[in-house]
């Protein structure tokens, strides 16, 4: 085994150990130090935020911090006018800031550049001009779908410099699902690129690009970054490339300030029904809560750190936490295009200690992969410079926390477990790593000016015992709508439990000192390796393939990934498929969605079970496949199904193995 028994060993040691308080030193230098912040901020959480909007550059400061007078309809430091990029960018260069590195860029084939603060704000000028010279104008929406290039980051700047609302699509995702995102925002304008580097391979992207968004007919622009030097042709009209643009604009773009609520971005995410959902987030609140929690969670100082989030920019954690929290604060950052075994499962820490990284954030997904290729490729590196870690995307199961501590973090950093969502834009439940103790597998506690509560079905306080995650107080970052769909904003959010108490989907526990251990989530939505699905979005996806007639999908407990996707899928006259078979509708869910989406295991059914009303009733079919005591089946329409489909199960089980 690469990890050898006395790892086994010393791990086994530290898992007796509950809480783990910050290293000698760490509290006397913390950037957030006196626990008295949690109460000071309790008593007045109005008064808590605006002190950390007061860090932000405001063109007009704001009448009134909260208007909270219509629920769930939130309003943030109203009045305020303020300009993202400028607060990112101008205020940095202004202060003499201009020649620090804002990105390190590393390349998927070792390519370096350092983007300093000055290029990117001249960057982000130049394209700001680009985008009003093809027509964009504030409140349009646009669309991102790129790679880790720098060119992302001055894509989001620059919308935000004009007020324009940008649309991020992961570069993982399909261009079926690029598409569809396209058109429920009635995105104008599309910015993406030639081709796409993935482990030495190279995806013709604005070739498959092409294929699908033809019919849009509101989609005037298609900008082209040229990264890969990958043919493809070019719509007269329509499509432009990134650099003659960019040549051609003007080099001053002055920022102008927006409301305090002006739209910033809309990111869709996995809901419980096949549509996503397009979470809209806001200006001033955003921001304030991203460059807050960044600096506090991170104990960050801009002078001295290099962060490094090792997210993709297309999911909220990048949004949050490589482009806006860290510009923001004038933080210098890692950007990093290519994935972590790639040239070899030692790139990561590589890099680290190529550039000095003292602040790293990753997934637990990604831990428990490095866990599986063994110590040696960390150690190859000299890791010394890091100072504080962190985790995001699902709960982090105490062996994986003990490792990142042990073999990354060399019992000397302290371990942030942030708990957070698309929705609420920005952290808010971890431990304050200067004030606070750790404890592995816990998030810890809401954040100061952050309240949650765990609650019974009837909203009561559920003790000690598990119950549902809500958060009873608005917050800056806070979504305020899902884009055009009021109804399903408030059905989603606000309606379990009242109108002013935000619903979050998870299951947790509090314990008795207060921390809140994360379940998992409570509605159809799956979580593999830290990505949001929606077990309908795929089950819609299967269904499509020609000669399936039904399908249900649920998540699996998986040692790698947290959950894995299962398929129940009836075909056409009731047959089962092959293996051909499986590989064609993996493949189609690829396509429709994206890699991630594609079903791990497929189960032929010859009937789904269902209620009278017709309802699938996943419950059974995940009590199936996990092998478990069948729940109650009395509701069931027919319910020799369960017999059959227990048999199929078994027969798969026997085909892997
Ligand atoms: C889960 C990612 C446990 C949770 C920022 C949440 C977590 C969903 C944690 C949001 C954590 C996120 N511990 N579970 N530290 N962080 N989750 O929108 O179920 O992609 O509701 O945002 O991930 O996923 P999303």
């Amino acid at each position: 085994m690469a990890d050898g028994a006395t790892l086994e060993e010393e791990l086994r040691q530290l898992l007796e150990q509950e809480t783990f308080p910050p290293p000698e030193g760490f509290r006397e230098r913390a950037v957030v130090s006196d626990p008295a912040i949690y109460d000071t901020a309790e008593q007045d959480p109005e008064g808590f935020w605006a002190e950390q909007a007061d860090a932000l550059d405001w063109e007009t400061r704001w009448d009134q911090v909260l208007d909270w007078s219509n629920p769930p309809f939130a309003k943030w430091f109203v009045g305020g006018r303020l300009n993202v990029s400028y607060n990112c960018l101008d205020r940095h260069v202004e202060a003499g800031r201009g020649e620090r590195v804002a990105f390190h860029w590393r390349g998927e084939e070792g390519e370096e550049r350092d983007i300093t603060y000055a290029s990117l704000h001249a960057d982000v000028q130049r394209f700001a001009n680009a985008l009003k010279d093809r027509g964009i104008k504030a409140g349009d929406v646009v669309g991102i779908f790129l790679p880790m290039i720098p060119e992302v980051a001055v894509a989001m700047l620059a919308c935000a410099r004009i007020g324009a609302i940008h649309n991020v699509v992961f570069g993982g995702f399909s261009v079926e699902s690029v598409r569809e995102r396209m058109e429920f925002s009635d995105a104008k304008a599309l910015i993406t690129v030639d081709g796409a580097r993935r482990k030495g391979k190279t995806a013709p992207i604005k070739q498959a690009v092409d294929e699908e968004m033809g019919g849009l007919a509101q989609l005037e622009t298609v900008i082209v970054v040229r990264h890969t030097e990958t043919e493809c042709e070019m719509a007269e009209g329509r499509d432009v490339w990134f650099h003659d643009l960019m040549e051609a604009a003007d080099a001053d773009c002055p920022a102008e300030p927006f409301d305090s609520e002006h739209p910033l971005f809309i990111l869709y995410t996995s809901g419980s029904t096949a549509k996503p959902k397009g979470i809209l987030h806001t200006t001033g609140g955003y921001l304030t809560q991203v460059a807050y929690t960044h600096k506090a969670v991170f104990d960050l100082k801009p002078e001295e750190d290099v962060f490094w989030c090792s997210a993709d920019v297309g999911w909220v954690t990048g949004h949050s936490y490589i482009v806006y929290g860290p510009l923001a604060n004038g933080a210098t950052s890692v950007m990093y295009e290519g994935a972590p075994d790639y040239p070899d499962k030692d790139i990561w820490w590589e890099l680290c200690a190529r550039y000095g990284v003292t602040i790293f954030y990753t997934a637990p997904t990604a831990i428990r992969a490095c866990i599986k290729w063994g110590r040696e490729f960390p150690e190859r590196h000299d890791l010394s410079s890091l100072r504080l870690l962190g985790s995001v995307g699902e709960p982090i199961n105490p062996k994986a926390w003990l490792w990142y501590h042990k073999v990354i973090g060399g019992e000397r950093c302290p371990i942030v477990d942030t708990w957070w969502q698309t929705e609420t834009g920005g952290i808010m439940i971890t431990t304050l790593p200067g004030v606070v103790d750790t404890k592995p597998g816990s998030a810890g506690r809401p954040l100061p000016g952050v309240k949650a509560a765990v609650v019974t079905e009837a909203n009561e306080d559920a003790g000690t015992e598990q119950g549902y995650l809500t958060l009873t107080r608005p917050w800056p970052g806070m979504l305020r709508a899902l884009y055009k769909e009021e109804e399903r904003f408030i059905e989603t959010y606000w309606k379990k439990f009242g109108s002013d108490v935000y619903s979050v989907g998870d299951a947790a526990r509090r314990d008795d000192d207060g921390y809140l251990w994360i379940i998992g989530r409570t509605d159809d939505v799956l979580n593999v390796s830290g990505h949001r699905m929606s077990t309908a979005e795929i089950e819609s996806a299967i269904v499509s393939y020609s000669r399936v007639a039904e399908a249900a999908v649920i998540g699996q407990e998986d040692e790698d990934t947290g959950h894995s996707v299962t398929a129940f899928v009836t075909l056409e006259g009731g047959l089962d498929g092959d293996e051909e078979m499986i590989g064609k509708i993996r493949e189609h869910v690829a396509k429709r969605i994206g890699k991630l989406a594609r079903p791990k295991r497929i189960i032929w059914a010859d009937d789904l079970p269902k209620t009278r009303s017709g309802k699938i009733m996943r419950r059974l079919l995940r009590d199936i496949a996990d092998g478990r005591e069948l729940g109650d089946v009395t509701t069931l329409r027919d319910p020799d199904v369960m017999a059959q489909l227990g048999d199929k199960v078994k027969e798969r089980q026997a085909e892997e193995e």
